[in-house]
């Protein structure tokens, strides 16, 4: 029993959320604002109208009955009629007034006697009320009792001489008639307002969904957008704040259509960058089998190539690997204080080798000991890249400079060599992936492209920059400057 309430309680919840959910569309809350600001002043218009009229019809009827009570009280204050009520004169009058009013007098003498009644019922009688008492005070005073629908209106009746008060009278009208014509005035109010409240709901319901159509429009366009049917850009012509929010959806698609292009462009290099390797190998192992009988010499020297090119296709992958690696430890570098004085002349001193073949100077100049928290396997791979590149780059008997210098925030590592330099208009592109400004050149050199995009990566983990500068023909300088601490993410 318990668990059955439990689930049912749940579903309702749920069901409950979902119905008012509902409600919180921007059509249904401007249509009920709408109709809100429009249905009810006239509601509340009518009700002040109606309410107003009927103080006014009370109001007038008073006035009235005390008008025409007037004359019958001078009467009765010039005769003796409260001492003996036998005025056939002054009765019918009272009558008269009575039944024109739908309503009872009574008039009482000083001594709270009922001494005539239009009724006839209380007739010698007495009579002790409120307004009775009020009424030899002077008070005379009305009283409208609107769920019996009457007013009892008492009226002070003076000697006509001594102008004191010696009898009181009493009249009780029905209002009905009154109510009646209110009953006639609601009916003509509800139909008017059921009339306005239609028509209000029309423009509410019609204005409420032009408001609302630029959301949906949007909302229709990211979906087709989302299923791949629409390649162009989302446009809608609405509020300012919606052609923000478009301006933002758009500059958000663009980017993702960047990151996207140049995913596919980095998956189609990676193919053929792989594929190249290869294809020569099948050329030169396909020359051979051609042959029927080759030189020894012949197969050695062309191992030796396809060697090489087994070299190239790992180096290759060997890169790709560093770089996707670079990617994904994003989050977990290994970060630790490093002399790197004593970092630089390590990889200074087994890049040498490389340089002596060719005859150039590698120089390393230290401004003071740096010690800084970096990944050093990562900052090994940067300084690497860079003096291969510049050792790669350069001319036979040409130089390289490496420096090293801090500041209290930064250190800076200055690659400075005599090489080929770069190209003006390639100098934006050489940190992307495979790009290589000369590649028949770089071909023959030995590159994958890749070093550079690994450095740049490796940098920026370290939240360092890079640049370059240089000119063809005379050389080239790259400054890396990187945070003395490491500043996490
Ligand atoms: N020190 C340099 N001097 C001249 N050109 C350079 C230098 N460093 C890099 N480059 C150019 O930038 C390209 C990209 O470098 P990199 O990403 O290291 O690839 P690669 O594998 O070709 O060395 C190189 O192919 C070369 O054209
Ligand atoms: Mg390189």
């Amino acid at each position: 029993m318990f668990t059955r309430n439990g689930v049912w309680a749940i579903i309702s919840k749920d069901k409950i959320k979902d119905f008012f959910h509902r409600f919180k569309s921007f059509h249904i809350i401007v249509f009920f604002v709408i109709f809100a600001v429009g249905v009810l002043p006239c509601f509340i218009l009518s009700r002040g109208i109606v309410a107003n009229y009927e103080s006014r019809a009370i109001e007038q009827r008073i006035v009235n009955i005390k008008t025409q009570c007037e004359i019958i009280i001078n009467q009765m204050g010039m005769s003796e009629y409260l001492d003996e009520p036998s005025s056939e004169v002054i009765n019918a009058q009272l009558t008269q007034l009575a039944n024109f009013y739908d309503g009872r007098i009574m008039v009482i003498d000083k001594d709270y006697n009922i001494v005539k009644d239009t009724f006839s019922m209380n007739t010698g009688k007495t009579i002790v009320s409120e307004e009775v008492i009020n009424c030899f005070k002077g008070i005379e005073n009305s009283r409208y009792d609107k769920v019996n629908n009457y007013i009892e209106q008492a009226v002070c009746i003076e000697h006509s001489v001594t102008k004191k008060i010696i009898g009181v009278m009493l009249i009780s009208v029905s209002t009905d008639s009154i109510v009646d014509s209110i009953d006639i005035l609601m009916t003509k109010a509800y139909i008017l307002q059921l009339a306005l409240s239609l028509a209000i709901v029309v423009v509410a319901f019609y204005v409420s969904r032009r408001l609302s159509r630029p959301f949906a429009k949007i909302s229709d366009d990211i979906a087709e957008m989302s299923e791949g049917f629409l390649n162009e850009e989302i446009s809608v012509k609405s509020y300012r704040e919606m052609e923000l929010i478009v301006k933002s959806i758009n500059k958000m698609i663009n980017r993702m259509k960047v990151l996207d292009n140049s995913r596919q462009e980095f998956v189609s290099n990676v193919s053929h960058e792989l594929k190249t390797p290869i294809t020569s190998m099948k050329v030169l192992a396909d020359s051979l089998l051609m042959q029927e009988e080759a030189p020894v010499e012949l197969y050695k020297e062309f191992m030796t190539d396809i060697v090489e090119e087994i070299d190239r296709e790992s180096k290759i992958i060997e890169d790709l690997l560093s770089l996707v690696k670079m990617d994904k430890t994003s989050q977990n570098l290994n970060i630790m204080p490093v002399n790197l004085n004593e970092l630089l002349e390590l990889i200074l001193k087994r890049l040498q080798p490389i340089a002596a073949k060719r005859n150039i100077e590698l120089l390393f100049e230290s401004f003071r000991p740096v010690t800084a928290e970096i990944d050093d396997v990562k900052i090994t791979l940067v300084i690497s890249n860079l003096v291969e590149n510049a050792i790669k780059y350069n001319v036979d008997n040409g130089w390289v400079h490496v420096s090293l210098n801090a500041d209290h925030k930064f250190f800076y590592v200055t690659v400075e060599d005599s090489g080929i330099g770069i190209p003006k208009k390639s100098q934006e592109y050489i940190f992307e992936r495979f790009y290589r400004v000369d590649k028949s050149h770089s071909r023959e050199i030995g590159g994958t492209g890749l070093g550079l995009a690994i450095t740049r990566n490796a940098v920026l983990l370290h939240r360092g920059t890079i640049k370059v500068s240089s000119e063809e023909n005379k050389g080239t300088t790259f400054t890396v400057r990187i945070p003395l601490s490491y500043i996490a993410s």
